[in-house]
């Protein structure tokens, strides 16, 4: 059911300085910050040939990534996104099998301008597991 694996998400104490270090000590393609008001996060993508990063910073009161920068002040990986063809197909499978879907159950629209869920990371080894509709 998943596809290709479509970023790792780090969430940074610094995100200017996590992109500079990303752009001049990695050598990567740094994209310029975009607010996620709807997600309490600033996000900057990274593309790499074959996945891409995504550096989350808080934006905004009760932001979700301040609460994990709390418990991570170095920072740390956030999430992993997985791609599916199919958001509704795949969370409704994934719900008979006990996963559990984070918020409402819906899918919202994420920061690629596509539908998104979020999964339980106690159903995921520990892993916070992000789904796109590609
Ligand atoms: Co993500």
């Amino acid at each position: 059911m998943i596809g290709r694996l479509n970023h790792v998400a780090i969430a940074v104490p610094d995100l200017e300085a996590a992109a500079d270090q990303y752009r001049n000590a990695l050598g990567a393609n740094v994209g310029a910050p975009q607010d996620e008001p709807d997600h309490g996060v600033t996000v900057i993508f990274i593309e790499l040939p074959n996945t891409k990063i995504e550096l989350l910073y808080p934006l905004g009161e009760g932001s979700p990534i301040q609460g994990f920068l709390d418990k991570n002040p170095a920072g740390g990986i956030h999430h992993i996104c997985y791609e599916v063809d199919d958001i509704i197909a795949a969370r409704d499978h994934l719900v008979t099998t006990g996963a559990r879907v984070l918020g409402n159950g819906e899918p919202k629209i994420g920061a690629h301008g596509k539908p998104v869920i979020f999964l339980h990371p106690k159903d995921f080894n520990g892993a916070l597991v992000e789904l796109e509709q590609v």
